[in-house]
């Protein structure tokens, strides 16, 4: 499969958000991914659903919706008729398969974010049940991070317990992401790869993701 990319609206220019939108699309862009931050799980607010169904209005791409919130349970209904995939983290709630079954029952395709000091095994319960898995390779929160090296290997054991168990998921890398680092991560076994400011902080938006993509992996 190739690898996908999908684009962190949070770095875009705000003030004209249907032509950062469109123009993503336009180049070429596989989904979006859509950063919802609560001020309480992660030291940063950003936006919620006003933004999430005005992105749903104007691309049919899958959508994304990454909930960095504490008790997501009380979210899923909110975001789940903007979103094709709805991510939480494994650190924000204690009623995790309450989530994937609500996330199932709303439509919506169900995936377990991890941030970079949790370990894998905290998710291998669930891995069954999801999928995506969002690794984290930068501490949630901020979009202009640099990429944590170690997150290879993270990427690496769940590309092996998928292909070991059969496990249906897709494996999601977000943070720091660039057309620098891209071809480790593809090679340590991610499908998507999340990218924010390389893209939107970049002249040629097209350009810039064929990169993403590593013509060369
Ligand atoms: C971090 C977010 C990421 C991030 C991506 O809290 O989940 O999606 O904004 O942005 P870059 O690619 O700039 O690290
Ligand atoms: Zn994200």
């Amino acid at each position: 499969m190739a690898v996908k990319v999908s684009a962190s609206i949070l770095d875009c220019d705000f003030t004209r958000l249907k032509e950062e939108l469109l123009a993503v699309v336009n180049a070429g862009i596989d989904a979006i991914h859509l950063d919802i931050m609560d001020g309480h799980f992660v030291p940063n607010l950003s936006f919620g659903v006003p933004i999430a169904r005005a992105v749903r209005q104007l691309t049919k791409l899958p959508v994304y919706s990454h909930l960095m919130v504490l008790n997501p349970e009380k979210m899923i209904e909110r975001f789940s008729p903007y979103s094709d995939f709805i991510l939480f983290h494994i650190e924000a709630t204690t009623h995790t398969d309450d989530c994937i079954t609500a996330i199932y029952q709303s439509g919506c395709q169900p995936g377990l974010a991890l941030n970079p000091d949790t370990p894998i095994d905290t998710i291998i319960p669930y891995l069954p049940r999801i999928m995506n898995v969002l690794v984290m390779s930068v501490f949630p929160g901020f979009g202009g991070q640099k990429f944590i090296p170690e997150s290879l290997s993270r990427i690496h054991r769940l590309h092996q317990l998928r292909a070991e168990k059969d496990f249906k998921y897709t494996i999601s890398v977000d943070g720091g992401v660039s057309p620098l680092n891209c071809s480790a991560i593809v090679n340590a076994g991610a499908d998507i790869l999340v990218a924010g400011s390389a893209i939107f902080k970049s002249n040629d938006y097209a350009q810039t993701i064929c990169q993403l993509r590593c013509l060369n992996h």
